[in-house]
């Protein structure tokens, strides 16, 4: 795409926006929002059993940027592995919308990948208490042999 078609690219996702909405039964749901200038973003995933992303959307309001990344983002996002969002990056966000845009406006075009990440973060260390409480508990349940 050249530069004219990244701006045509990023003013169709943030006036025709995919997956924007509020997720009832979302697994995991996080709310991001850039200080500098107090744009919002909330973004939602509900996870498969195989875990990949099945349903994503998000809600926010913003800059043209920051909400169209949030549009890109579900379109980037869905049916990826929670491993293979993490390992997403600036990169991968140049590529929907232009070197120029993301080097000028980095917070606002990494706004919402950077939000859909932390979610992921908080959900796996979450699994992960989980996981060592669900050992702890099985422990405990062992009775000692003297
Ligand atoms: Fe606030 Fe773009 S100006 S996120």
């Amino acid at each position: 795409m050249d530069r004219q078609e990244y701006i045509e690219h990023l003013l169709d996702h943030y006036q025709n926006p995919r997956n924007k909405g509020r997720m009832a039964d979302a697994d995991l749901q996080l709310g991001g929002g850039n200080p500098g200038c107090g744009d919002l973003i909330t973004m939602y995933l509900k996870i498969g059993d195989d875990d990949r992303v099945e349903r994503v959307s998000f809600e926010g309001e913003g800059c043209t940027i920051s909400q169209a990344g949030g549009s890109i983002v579900t379109e980037l996002v869905a049916g990826k592995t929670l491993d293979e969002v993490t390992a997403l990056g600036t990169a991968e966000m140049v590529e929907e919308m232009g070197d120029d845009v993301v080097k000028s406006r980095v917070r606002c075009a990494t706004l919402a990948l950077g939000t859909v990440q932390a979610a992921i973060h908080q959900y796996e260390q979450g699994r992960e208490r989980e996981r060592v409480g669900a050992r702890m508990t099985a422990q405990d349940a062992v009775p000692f042999e003297n």
